[in-house]
């Protein structure tokens, strides 16, 4: 891999040991790539931020990088920890775990990490402009950033987004070359009205086809709401491993079918109808009819625009008291939604705030829940094994009316 001088000069350790010991294993792996050379990014995202997915090996290697004096070069966000510390139910989670929370957080501070805790770092003072290099890693705010916003970023690993942080380098290949982001997957969607919850839907059904492709769907170029966007990239990369689509008219990189396929061929449609939609509800729903113990919704963070939606949705009611209804997103969101008086009406009816942290890294599993509904699909995808209990996943209107009832009545 051809280097900079400065880049050489790093790798002989003319800045702190921890930046020479970042710069040595980007070029590792740019090598294992077959980069040709490291390119500048302009922001960073870590996932190494609680220790359920993290483990005694991410704490190890962010103290090791603490310890040679290493700090982020580039804005650097991070993904939603393991506990809300302020939540008055964390007193359940072992003391040891809440330790390791401290630890990874400490380490954050020394490296100069932006303490977001949230996987919107978009929505954090990070809005990338298109054809911006970035180094991010949770796999939903990828998927957005590539292909709504047109930013080039791979779907990084953990250990090498803090590499990136710290050198504010990344090796020059995968999404960040134009010919490698060309579509290889048509899905046509064929529907009278797309909403939200079709939206989450339609990114399940893609994720599934596409693996780690590049779907390009046409039939839905009109404009919708990031949120929607934001919930389906999610779930085409949990059910899949989709880092880029292409919106035909969506996608900045995208305006025609032609040039969202690039050089490759245009392949035969995939059909994305009203029995796609349902077969793929169902298979998104691994539980049965019956009660309800809990509603997790805010996967990705609930924005505010969502949390606004919620408390309309919920003014004047009451959550069944057998059900528990949490919802995730970031602090600073839950200050607004104070301000703005969504708090409280979502309070009145019964649901709780949790901040920066989800169902999926938290310990949700400590609660014995038998079966949980979410407006999610990577909720929906990985709750079974995470949570450990039966999902549900429906609109978040459905969610709410069997939130109220205390049951889920069923699919049809
Ligand atoms: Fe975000 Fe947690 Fe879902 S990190 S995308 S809320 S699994």
């Amino acid at each position: 891999m051809e280097l900079t001088a400065e880049e050489k000069e790093i790798l002989k350790g003319s800045k702190a040991p921890g930046c020479q010991l970042a710069m040595e294993i980007l070029v590792e792996i740019g090598e294992a790539y077959q980069a040709p050379r490291l390119i500048p990014v302009e922001s960073a995202h870590i996932v190494v931020s609680n220790y359920k997915s993290s483990c005694e090996a991410g704490i190890e290697i962010l103290e090791k990088f603490v310890s040679l004096g290493a700090k982020a070069v580039v804005p650097t966000t991070v993904d939603p920890a393991g506990i809300d510390l302020d939540w008055s139910e964390s007193q359940k989670i072992p003391k040891d775990l809440i330790e390791k929370q401290r630890k990874i957080g400490n380490a954050f501070r020394s490296l100069d990490f932006i303490p977001s805790w949230t996987c919107l770092p978009y929505f954090f003072g990070q809005f990338p402009r298109k054809g911006d290099h970035l180094g991010w890693t949770e796999s939903s705010a990828v998927v957005f950033a590539n292909s709504i916003v047109g930013a080039r970023t791979n779907r990084e690993t953990a250990g090498m987004d803090l590499a990136i942080s710290l050198t504010g380098r990344t090796p020059y290949h995968g999404l960040h070359l134009r010919e490698k982001r060309w579509g290889d997957l048509l899905v046509e969607v064929n529907l009278q009205r797309l909403t939200r919850e079709h939206l989450t839907i339609l990114g399940y059904f893609t994720g599934l086809q596409a693996g780690t492709g590049i779907p390009v769907l046409i039939g839905m170029e009109k404009a919708l709401r990031l949120e929607d966007y934001i919930g389906m990239g999610a779930a085409s990369a949990a059910s899949g491993g989709v880092a880029l689509y292409h919106i035909v008219g969506v996608t900045p990189e995208a305006p025609t079918l032609k040039e969202a396929f690039g050089q490759n061929p245009i392949p035969r449609p995939i059909l994305f109808g009203p029995q796609q939609l349902m077969e793929t509800k169902k298979r998104m729903c691994t539980g049965q009819a019956g009660s309800l113990d809990a509603v997790m919704v805010g996967c990705p963070h609930y924005t505010l625009a969502e949390i606004r939606d919620l408390a309309r949705l919920l003014k004047g009611h009451k959550i069944n008291p057998k059900v528990r209804f949490w919802i995730y997103t970031y602090k600073s969101n839950i200050l607004l939604a104070e301000r703005l008086g969504y708090r409280s009406i979502i309070e009145e009816a019964g649901a709780e705030f949790i901040a920066n942290t989800c169902m999926i890294v938290t310990y949700a599993e400590l609660y014995d829940f038998r079966r949980i509904m979410t407006d999610s699909g990577k909720c929906a995808y990985y709750a079974p094994t995470e949570i450990q209990a039966e999902v549900i996943f429906g609109s978040i209107e459905e969610c709410v009316d069997a939130a109220v009832k205390g049951e889920w009545l069923g699919l049809f």
